[in-house]
Formats: C-alpha cells, structure tokens, sequence
C-alpha cells in the first residue's frame, strides 16, 4: 500500500501562523503534524509516500527529505493551485500507479495510529473505506449517512444541515477504483474538485464504501484552538525525561521533558509540559500543557497552555495563557520612563491577535 499526503493549500484559517509556515508543519507537542502523520504510516508499513506541496513546498522538503531519516521514501508533486482533494490524486496519478493507497491530510492529528483503519480495508477491499467521527456540529466537515451496516449511502461537504452526526477524518483508503471517479467529477460551487464528490460517484456507481468510525481523538489543525487542544492531548501521553540542566532551585512537577542542551533555572515547570533543545526557562512558572520550542527564552515569565515555537521569548510577563507564538517571535516588558504611566508597545502583525486581561 502506497500513500498520498497532501501539504497543498493555503492555511488562511490559522493565519498569521500559516503566512510564514506551512499549517502541516505547526509543532504540536514539539513535534510537526507532518512528521506525526509520517510515522503513523510507517507504523501502518506504508514505505512509499507521495507529498503534494504548493507554495510551502521549500520548508516541506526542508523538513521531510528524502524520507529516509524515517524509514520511507518520499516523492513529491507540485500542485500549482489548491484546486480540491480530488485534484491531489488526479495529479498522483502516475506515483499510485493502480496500488491500494491511503489518502491523509497533511494537517490532521490522530491519536491510537492507522492499524485498525486500514484492517477492515485490507481484509474486505472495498472500493474505498472512509473514516469518520461523530462530532456535534458537523457543518465545517464532509458529513457521511450510513445503511446501519457499515456502508456509506451519502455523502456531503460542509452541508449546512447536516443529514448525520458522522464527520469526515483525514484519512481516506482507496484502490484504484478512486481513479476513474476522480476523473469523472467537477468543480464545486466552491471551485474546488471534491474528494467527497467522488466517493458519492463510486456508491453511485454501485461499488463498495465502506466506513469506520473512529473513537479516539482526532482534530484537524485549521484553527489556533484546535493547534492547542492537539497539543494538550499529545503531551497527555508525554514520558518524563531530563536530558537538559536542571538546577537544584528548580522543582519539576508530573511529566516534564528537558531536551539535551535545554537550561531551566529557578524556575517551577508543571507537567506535562516540554522543553525544546538549547532553550532557556529562569526565574519562571511553565506548565501544564505548555510545549517550548527549541532555542526559546522564558525569563521571569509565567506561561501555561501554550506554544511557544523556536527561537521565540517571553520575558516578565505573567499570565500568558491558551497563546501561541510564532517563531522568534518576543513578548516583553516595556520601560516606564519617570512617573508616564506604562504603555503597551505593540508591533503587530497582519491577522495578529492580541488579547489584554480585563
Ligand atoms: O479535516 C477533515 C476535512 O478535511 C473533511 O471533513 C472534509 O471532507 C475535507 O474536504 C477536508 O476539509 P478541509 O476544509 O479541512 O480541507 P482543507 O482545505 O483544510 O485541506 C485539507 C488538507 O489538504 C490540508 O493539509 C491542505 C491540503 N490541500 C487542500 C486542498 C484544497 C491540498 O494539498 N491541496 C488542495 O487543493
């Protein structure tokens, strides 16, 4: 089995963070969704990956290679425009060749792997196997009715009155059957080829589709709130490890990771919590739930909930919750000059936000 990620399209929703990066790139629990999705295939024993890159597609090759670095090998198609998840397989026509394939959005985060998924698929081969999620509002999604007995009956992206409870995941199995669907559908009034078009042409068409529904957690990282909530779920699972320094003024609370070169100086860190390689963390609280990236300064600062991405700091100032920070991104203090009142200096910038306590 062969698979296609797709790391196309524009990321508008978790702008700013998306203007600079590349959404499949966030780190979540230190680590980039990209990488997670990456080594739940190898997981699944999927070697041979198909990467569809658009604008970012740099930083994406920066970051993956040759694939090599985690036992696959990866083989990327350009898409010039994001023009639908339909689009992606037409274009990797040639890379799938006529193999059983999973179909994965390069955004999505996924705890508990592949394996059970794709059982079902292995076993039976139907023409396609969805996943799906119950969610309580499924409109932002691909909304699947099923017969009761395990078949998708319909299919509909983003309706807004959603026919059932039942979400699209970003996982998707396929055989070769996808291609001829895929060539016969159109654009949608949103202009894009859907994937979800295509799969109601092959229940049309009389093949099977099966779907699987999946319990544990799922979450696409579209939106800042969904960046965090990936993040605290993964670092749910994190192992206490001390690579760093940790002085003896420091107290350590549940599990904490300190990668090798991390410094943390009299400062409380409550797990779970991690803190990336060469970063700085003095005279401050961090944690729960609070990923530092690699090279950050936290100095007397007060942090939880949060992401700080590489090379960012925070510098006295308390209270920074449910945030994310870009990289080398700095939050500080600033000089209140004799008896002028101290003034917030900001530069911010384009679909920024910025949230100041009541
Ligand atoms: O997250 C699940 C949902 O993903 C499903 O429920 C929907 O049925 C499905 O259409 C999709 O909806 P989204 O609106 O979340 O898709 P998005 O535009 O965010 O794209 C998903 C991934 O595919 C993302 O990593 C970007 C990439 N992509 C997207 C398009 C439209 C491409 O590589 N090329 C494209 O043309």
């Amino acid at each position: 089995m062969k698979a296609l990620v797709l790391c196309g399209g524009s990321g508008t929703r978790l702008r700013p963070l998306s203007h600079s990066m590349p959404k499949q790139l966030i780190p979540v629990a230190n680590r980039p969704v990209l990488i997670q999705v990456v080594e739940n295939l190898r997981e699944l024993g999927v070697e041979d990956i198909g990467v569809i890159v658009g604008d970012h597609r740099g930083e994406i090759e920066a970051v993956l290679g040759d694939g090599s670095a985690h036992g696959v090998r990866v083989s990327y198609i350009v898409q010039h425009a994001p023009l639908g998840l339909a689009h992606c397989v037409r274009l990797a026509r040639d890379f799938l060749a006529d193999d059983d394939f999973v179909l994965y959005l390069g955004d999505t985060v996924l705890v508990g792997g592949l394996t059970e998924m794709a059982d079902g698929f292995r076993v039976r081969r139907p023409a396609a196997q969805i996943v799906v999620h119950k969610v309580a509002d499924p409109r932002a999604f691909g909304v699947v009715e099923t017969d009761g007995a395990g078949r998708a009956v319909r299919l509909a992206e983003k309706p807004a009155e959603p026919r059932s409870d039942l979400a699209v995941v970003g996982v998707y199995f396929f055989t070769a059957a996808i291609h001829e669907a895929v060539a016969a559908v159109s654009p949608s009034a949103r202009g894009e080829l859907e994937i979800t078009d295509a799969v109601q042409w092959l229940v049309d068409a009389g093949r099977e589709v099966r779907v699987h529904a999946h319990t544990g957690f799922w979450r696409d990282t579209g939106r800042v709130e969904d960046v965090l909530e990936c993040n605290r779920e993964l670092l749910e699972a994190l192992e206490h490890r001390i690579s760093g320094d940790v002085d003896a003024a420091s107290e350590l609370i549940g599990p904490v990771v300190v990668e090798a070169g991390a410094r943390v100086v009299r400062s409380r860190i409550t797990g779970p919590a991690v803190i990336g390689a060469g970063a700085l963390v003095r005279d401050s609280h961090v944690g729960p739930h609070t990923s530092v990236g690699a090279g950050c300064t936290l100095d007397a600062a007060g942090i939880a909930d949060s992401i700080l991405l590489a090379g960012s700091s925070v510098q006295q100032v308390l209270g920074v919750h449910g945030s994310v920070i870009g990289r080398d991104a700095a939050v500080g203090r600033g000089l209140s000059v004799g008896a002028v009142p101290q003034r917030h200096r900001l530069v911010v910038g384009d679909h920024t936000r910025v949230e100041f306590a009541a």
